[in-house]
């Protein structure tokens, strides 16, 4: 349909620019036409005035000259009428009672009566369609006669299109092809915008490699171009960190889901005895265990990533949570001949999640036990620093360290050192520990850091603000959506 048709295309944005392009320049020729019109016909009526003056004045000399010869009077003034014919002028003259004494034929009936009150010989009057100049007769010892003389405005009027005519012509025609003009123009302008959403329709999740065009002018457009592309590679970035995690989620899952498998296998394929079955069961219960806890890892993070890590944010006592904690590892130390010593001689009153705190120190203090060797020593401390309002946590070992090129990655999903990956069995970790301390430690306006020396030791360093010093938390006031957080799991 093509009304249809011209309603839509009146969205797009040249069609737009057009119309907006081609009523502002018709606008503006139109006042330019209007002022040139205008000066004109102004300049034309003073010309017109000054000529009727000087014919009134030059007619009333002549009448001078001639009287008392009324007979040679009238056919002067008809011969004067005569010549002004073809101009469209009238003369009349006016007997000293204000009567009309002698008038030419063009001159408009009744036009005298109007001008009965008019004695004015500088200034020229408009009476209907007419300009009017007149003069009075100066001859010695005569009666004062009046000579008029008028001309009609449409003698203006056409004057004045006759003057402009070419440029009025010209103006309309400007109008008329101003939209044509606009039309082109906005086209010109808005063509890298063409392209740049032909580009974009272009992409697709699994194909983001395309990039919009930057034609180097250092305009708008291009500075468009380049956030679009900056924006691109982050998706990328962030798509492909995506892959990455979701194929190490499924990879770690992976591994307890085949033991719980093969163990019930070997339940199904014969008769066992009472004491293999639960040793079967044990394996599997050990591996759910283990499965749980991987899918509470990988949903807190997808809850950081949702920006609700925590839920419960009170006012707390940090030292009082390491000291639980410590209590908690100790025998597990013991067991493993590592000295596990508190310093927590400071109360450090913070706000913060109570249980997402615990997680954080028993993940410091798993790790450094777990990566301390036998005669080692894990030292954890707690300070209130005055002067920066701060609590501080600090947790050294004795043990292996962090090579170099692990430790500017010990933050990240997945990662795990060469120690951690040698080990097997539950204390093998998954490496998402440290990810979601940082996590949780960031959601606290905190800040973590890490200090490590192969075969020396590693020091990690939690500061908090204290509560008086602590900035607005945001919580989970409602519960998480899976679905939204699902497909953004990963780091930053
Ligand atoms: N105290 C430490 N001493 C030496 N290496 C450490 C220490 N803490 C962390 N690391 C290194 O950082 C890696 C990441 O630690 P993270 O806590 O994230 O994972 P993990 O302990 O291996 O597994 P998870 O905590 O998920 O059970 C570890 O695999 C290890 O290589
Ligand atoms: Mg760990």
């Amino acid at each position: 349909m093509p009304f249809a048709r011209i309603r839509d295309a009146s969205y797009y944005l040249r069609v737009r620019l057009a119309a907006w392009y081609g009523a502002v320049f018709a606008g503006l020729v139109l006042v330019a036409l209007l002022i040139v019109y205008e000066g004109s016909r102004h300049t034309i009526i003073r010309e017109t005035d000054e000529r009727l003056l000087e014919d009134a004045k030059e007619t009333s000399q002549a009448v001078a000259q001639l009287h008392p010869d009324r007979r040679r009077v009238e056919e002067m003034l008809a011969r004067k009428a005569d010549t002004h014919t073809h101009e469209r002028l009238f003369l009349q003259l006016i007997d000293p009672d204000g009567d009309l004494s002698w008038s030419s034929k063009e001159a408009p009936p009744g036009i005298d009566e109007d001008l009965r009150d008019f004695t004015d010989e500088v200034a020229v009057r408009e009476v209907g369609v007419f300009r009017v100049a007149q003069r009075y007769v100066d001859a010695a010892g005569a009666p004062r006669f009046l000579v008029r003389v008028g001309a009609s405005q449409e003698q203006i009027d056409a004057a004045v299109w006759k003057r402009t005519r070419v440029m009025m012509v010209a103006g309309l025609l400007i109008i008329i092809l101003a939209p044509l003009g606009g039309y082109w123009v906005a086209g010109s302008a808005i063509q890298p915008l063409t392209s740049i959403i032909h580009t974009a329709q272009r992409l697709r999740p699994t194909q983001l490699s395309d990039r919009l065009p930057i034609r180097g002018t250092g305009d708008e457009l291009d500075q468009l171009s380049g956030t679009i592309n900056r924006f691109l590679d982050r998706i990328g970035e962030y798509l492909a960190r995506n892959r990455e995690f979701v194929a190490n989620a499924a990879h770690e899952l992976r591994s307890p889901l085949a033991a719980i498998r093969s163990s019930v296998e070997v339940a199904l394929n014969a008769s066992r005895t009472t004491a293999e079955y639960q040793a079967l069961l044990e394996t599997v219960a050990d591996e759910c265990s283990q499965l749980t806890s991987l899918v509470n890892q990988l949903l807190l993070l997808a809850e950081s990533d949702a920006g609700r890590v925590l839920r419960h944010v009170e006012p707390l006592q940090l030292d009082r949570l390491v000291d639980s904690s410590a209590e908690m590892f100790r025998g597990v130390a013991e067991e493993r001949g590592v000295v596990l010593e508190a310093d927590l001689h400071d109360k450090v009153r913070i706000l913060g999640d109570a249980a997402r705190l615990r997680q954080v120190i028993n993940n410091l203090i798993d790790n450094a036990v777990k990566f301390t060797p036998a005669g080692g020593r894990v030292r954890i401390e707690t300070e209130c620093r005055e002067g920066d309002r701060k609590g501080v946590l600090r947790v050294s070992d004795t043990g292996c360290g962090i090579p170099a090129h692990d430790l500017a990655h010990v933050f990240e999903r997945f990662y795990r050192g060469d120690k951690s990956r040698e080990r097997e069995g539950p204390s093998r970790g998954t490496g998402l520990g440290l990810a979601i301390t940082r996590a949780i430690i960031h959601a606290h306006a905190g800040e973590i850091e890490v200090v490590s020396s192969v075969g020396r030791g590693t020091t990690f360093l939690i500061t908090l603000p204290l509560a008086d010093a602590a900035p607005q938390l945001d919580t989970a006031d409602k519960p998480i959506d899976r679905s939204a957080v699902g497909g953004s799991q990963v780091g930053r």
